[in-house]
């Protein structure tokens, strides 16, 4: 195969991948085989930068920084809908409809109304060309190089049309939470809510920052128009676009009503926010017929949600500590039910957010809740009649050490690097899921064994016996033994999960795991200068300075020595080709009696097979546990042999 032929079909099975993962969130290979395929068309293109084109799964990366946004006119105006408040107006809506179809049959298709941002995204050719946000609805921003990144969005289509697709750039709710986290830990301002942040993040002049954030992008519009809005959904599904799969065919009013309410009350389940339902004359030419006041279509109307906001008195602001050592300011409130949840506390992040939302103690605010999100302040209602401004504490409630607010700095922290609160907090996160993964090592235990001194440095939990554990409270022989099973098991840990259980700044699942591919070892990582650190991908300025600053730290060079000594593995290969699954694909289901999902998926990645998401024809075998459920249906259905725990180690072997 001569080069440029090899690097189409790399690029189509990236292609392919990406959707797999992005699209329809069934990925088929790990992200660290996905990484080595990007990485072998990287340095093909590098040796024939000839042949590098635009839609090229490396070009998602982000480009240079602009100066500004073009300001681009709309193919047709992007106009926004009148809303339905509640389900009178609905019905309203559906009668206005039904009088001017007079007595025609008619139906309604009902998506969910992201909570977002709009883009409309040009195709020349096959080709993604141009990204434009809504704006005033007539002209917009140019965005295409931030909207490159997103992987959801396919940059090639799979016949060269030339069209344009409307949809929808969302922030999914954890990563927000996230971003927030590391906002106020590196003492910038927060995003207000999931909306903002996918605004923020894609309205940039720099696209490194928007590859950075994990935005994704929903499709629900196409021109050329189709004969109605279901067909344009399915279309846009076979193009390879990301359709938000819950909508439905109405035929009727009551189906419509039932569909609203069923979506209010699950919009928690969803891993990003939605503010209502968009309900839509499926055929396009009764739309065309009902045709468009100035403001919005008649033939759609967007049913909204109630805010689930409520107004409650700020009783005191208190203090929490974070493994960093930031303090953050908590609102305890005056317990409110906000659409069903009981809220407590809201988080105040650090000084400047109190300052700019004028809170006191006292205060009767407003409070917002939103998915997975923590409660938040919205603003002050009135003022309490005798209110207290929030003083920092000058020492860390916690362990009485100096509280010190840097420079430049929003978040004032503890220095105190023994600081039991930032120990406790660093253990949690060290335990998580996904991390180290050491199943039963919660708050209520962590507590006791930092305050009983039992623990008094991550490395210590792997001294723990289990008759120490005993002597604890609530705790049994048995889940004593449990635990230190765990502990001891989580030291097999391969390095991108060591590297997140550090803790560094800005450092998280994704980073780690590209540290560990870069450099393959925790020494060289520690002892890397900053520019070494840059030649990770997605590795800058500001997370290469962190990663710096955590290993200049004595405390945690001392850290490092210790997990050496209680033989932690600081070595990381790549996924093995040729190993003893290569070619094997698997679906993992249901309870495996001694490894957990992760770790079943990394040991057979380690030996080179996949493991996928969904039973299909193409799997070579399903491993079930107990309470296995629908997949080991579907593998029985297909004729795809169904193993155990015990036959996948035989396997391995
Ligand atoms: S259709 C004329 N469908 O809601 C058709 N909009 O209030 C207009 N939105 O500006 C858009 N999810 O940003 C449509 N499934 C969906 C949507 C959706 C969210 C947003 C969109 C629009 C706003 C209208």
């Amino acid at each position: 195969m001569n080069a440029s032929h090899q690097i189409e079909a790399l690029r189509e099975k990236l292609r392919r991948h990406e959707h797999l993962y992005y699209v329809l969130d069934a990925p088929q290979i790990s992200d660290a085989e996905y990484d080595a395929l990007l990485r072998e068309l990287q340095a093909l293109e590098a040796q024939h930068p000839e042949l590098v084109t635009p839609d090229s799964p490396t070009q998602r990366v982000g480009g240079k920084p602009r100066e500004g946004f073009a300001k681009i006119p709309h193919s047709s105006p992007m106009l926004s809908l009148d809303n339905a408040l509640n389900e009178g107006e609905l019905r309203d809506f559906d009668r206005r409809v039904r009088e001017l179809l007079k007595g025609e049959e008619y139906a309604y298709v009902a998506e969910l109304k992201l909570d977002g941002l709009s883009l409309a995204v040009h195709f020349r050719d096959g080709h993604f060309a141009q990204a434009i946000t809504r704006g005033d609805g007539t002209v917009g921003e140019e965005v295409t190089e931030n909207a490159r990144t997103i992987r959801s969005l396919p940059l090639r289509l799979p016949a060269p049309r030339t069209l344009e697709v409307r949809g929808e750039i969302v922030f999914p709710t954890r990563s927000f939470e996230r971003l927030n986290e590391e906002r106020t830990a590196a003492s910038l301002p927060v995003f207000a809510n999931p909306r903002n942040a996918a605004a923020g993040s894609l309205r940039v002049l720099d696209p490194t920052i928007t590859a950075s954030r994990r935005l994704d992008f929903f499709a629900y519009f196409l021109f050329p128009v189709q004969e109605s809005q279901s067909a344009t959904l399915k279309k846009l599904a076979a193009m390879g676009f990301k359709v938000n799969s819950h909508w439905t065919f109405c035929q009727d009013i009551d189906t419509l009503v039932e569909f609203c309410k069923e979506w209010e009350a699950k919009r928690d389940s969803l891993p990003f926010e939605i503010d209502g339902v968009v309900v839509k004359v499926d055929r396009t030419e009764q739309q065309t017929r009902l045709g468009w006041t100035a403001k919005a279509p008649r033939w759609a109307i967007a049913f909204k949600f109630p805010a689930r906001q409520e107004q409650t008195e700020v009783e005191g602001i208190e203090v929490q500590v974070g493994r960093t050592g930031a303090l953050t300011p908590v609102a305890r409130l005056k317990p409110v039910s906000i659409s069903g949840v009981i809220v407590k506390n809201a988080t105040l992040h650090n000084e400047d957010e109190i300052e700019r939302l004028g809170v006191q103690i006292g205060d009767t605010v407003l409070v917002e809740r939103s998915g997975d999100v923590i409660p938040k302040v919205v603003r002050v209602v009135k003022e309490g009649a005798r209110r207290q401004p929030f003083r920092m504490p000058k020492q860390c409630p916690e362990c009485g050490g100096d509280v010190v607010r840097a420079e430049g700095e929003a978040a004032s922290r503890c220095i105190n690097t023994n600081c039991p609160k930032r120990l406790k907090e660093s253990i949690l996160h060290f335990a998580a899921r996904g991390v180290m993964d050491i199943d039963g090592l919660g708050d209520a235990l962590v507590d006791q064994l930092v305050d009983k001194g039992l623990v008094k440095n991550i490395t210590d939990l792997y001294k723990l016996t289990a008759a120490d554990l005993t002597e604890l409270e609530r705790m049994g022989e048995k889940s004593a033994a449990k635990i230190v099973t765990n502990i001891q098991r989580s030291k097999a840990s391969p390095l991108p999960r060591i590297l997140n259980g550090l803790g560094i700044p800005f450092v998280g699942e994704r980073t780690a795991q590209i540290l560990a591919e870069t450099f393959g070892d925790l020494d060289v990582i520690k002892d890397a200068d900053e520019e070494e650190l840059q030649k990770a991908d997605e590795v800058g300025p500001k997370v290469a300075d962190s990663i710096r600053r955590f290993f200049q730290e004595k405390h945690n060079r001392e850290l490092v020595e210790r997990l050496r000594d209680a033989a932690f593995v600081f070595t990381f290969q790549k996924v093995q080709r040729g190993g003893k699954l290569n070619g094997l694909t698997f679906v993992l289901t249901g309870t495996l009696p001694n490894l957990s999902r992760e770790e079943a998926k990394e040991k057979i990645e380690m030996a080179g097979g996949k493991v996928a998401g969904s039973v299909s024809k193409k799997t070579s075998f399903v491993v079930a546990g107990e309470e296995a459920g629908s997949k080991l249906e579907k593998a029985r259905e297909l004729g795809v042999p169904i193993i155990g725990e015990p036959e996948l180690l035989a396997m391995m072997e």
